[in-house]
């Protein structure tokens, strides 16, 4: 699948990007500057956009969808489309023998999450977002909680607040259809951070609004457009952990701002206060019991200056038998907790979840030029 590059044995991995909007910049940042990668073609429904795109990247071509599916000059499909496509574009990679790496959610449903992984055929990695959850933010999270910095766990809260997209995107339709809404747009970044800190969840309860039918983006050349709302926009719900802890989650759409900590995890000696799984790099404070507050923690863990695209490149590099950290049964677990909560908070009652994922490997402390630099043959980072 990798092609020898050069004398020195630096391989680069062929991505073709399906997708062009909003987020793929920050791919592009990410992966334009690494010879880890080499993104060899571009596609998007809008074809315009791809030429573009693909004028400024020097190894790249423009193609269409299904030419880049086909192209045997793609090893991993990225797929940075709206979430009703990555079903689609996920099993059209697969079926061409192509590796995929997606966004958030996996999938708008668990149906059509499980038939991406049933479509995985030996040897073909699915992975998806979110990787924030492997920066240090997180990742020191985790590191404190399983060296028992705050005893054993047994419980924890993630709060999601904002107004809407529709504040800042031009395009914020997808967010308030089936797939979008805060639960199944924000909820992978604290339902996988969760995940990585307390373990996979056997069941959950909630309760859901939806105070609009309609929004009105604020942004771009749509501004003042009405756009119609077909999914609740305030979840609330209770996720019990395998391990018997239990974490409440609140996911808005409909409140203006917080002081509340994104993610807290209270322990039988303590309490971890842990930053935005949004992004990469926490904080995370710790107060144990006798103490007389929080105090930082200096990173235990994780990718050093992380940023998107980590997760890929996780991927890329991790050994053939070995499980890559953002793995689609971990993103499958995840929407299967999404779509259980929003089933138990319209049908009022609690439901059993019916998969389930290990907690990723842990990330040991790596700085930046390694994550982010060349490759051997072997998928071995080269240490300038
Ligand atoms: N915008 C963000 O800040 C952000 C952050 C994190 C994750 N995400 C996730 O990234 C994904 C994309 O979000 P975005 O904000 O970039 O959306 P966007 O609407 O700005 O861009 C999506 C692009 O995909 C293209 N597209 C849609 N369906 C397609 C198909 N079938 N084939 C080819 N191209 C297709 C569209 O033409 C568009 O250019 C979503 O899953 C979203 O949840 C977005």
């Amino acid at each position: 699948m990798v092609q020898p590059h050069t004398s020195r044995e630096v391989t680069s991995h062929r991505l073709g990007i399906v997708g062009l909007g909003v987020i793929s910049a920050a791919y592009l940042d990410t992966l334009a500057g690494t010879e880890s990668v080499v993104i060899t073609a571009v596609a998007d429904l809008d074809a315009a956009r791809a030429r573009s795109v693909a004028a400024g990247l020097p190894a790249a071509r423009a193609l269409t969808v299904a030419e880049l599916l086909a192209s045997d000059e793609v090893d991993t499909v990225l797929n940075l489309t709206t979430p009703a496509a990555h079903t689609e574009i996920a099993l059209g990679a697969l079926a061409q023998g192509k590796q995929v790496y997606g966004e958030k959610p996996l999938a708008v449903t668990l149906a059509e999450g499980r038939s991406i992984l049933a479509a995985t055929h030996a040897g073909l990695r699915v992975g998806s977002a979110p990787d924030t959850v492997l920066g240090t933010g997180i990742q020191t999270a985790r590191a404190a909680i399983d060296d028992g910095l705050i005893g054993r766990p047994v419980a924890a809260s993630a709060v999601m607040v904002s107004p809407g997209h529709e504040f800042w995107h031009p395009n914020p339709d997808f967010y308030y259809r089936e797939g979008g809404g805060p639960l199944f747009d924000m909820g992978p970044y604290y339902i996988t951070a969760l995940i990585h800190l307390l373990g996979p969840i056997r069941s959950v309860t909630g309760a859901s609004s939806r105070p609009h039918e309609n929004r009105v983006i604020r942004t771009g050349p749509r501004a003042g457009e009405s756009i119609p709302v077909f999914v609740d926009t305030h979840v609330t719900g209770v996720l019990e952990h395998d391990s018997g802890a239990l974490s409440t989650i609140t996911m808005s759409f409909d409140s203006t701002a917080t002081v509340a900590s994104p993610i807290e995890v209270h322990g039988t000696d303590g309490t971890l206060a842990v930053g935005d799984p949004n992004t990469f790099d926490g904080p995370t404070s710790l107060r144990r019991v006798n103490d007389g507050g929080f105090h930082t923690l200096d990173p235990l863990a994780g990718y050093v200056d992380g940023a998107r695209g980590i997760g890929l490149l996780d991927q890329i590099r991790t050994p053939p038998r070995a499980v890559a950290r953002a793995n689609g049964e971990l993103a499958l677990h995840v929407l299967d907790v999404m779509e259980s909560l929003q089933r138990a908070a319209t049908e009022g009652r609690r439901i059993d979840t019916t998969t389930t994922a290990e907690r990723p490997a842990p990330v040991p402390l790596t700085p930046r030029a390694e994550w982010l630099g060349a490759i051997d043959s072997h998928g071995r980072t080269i240490r300038h």
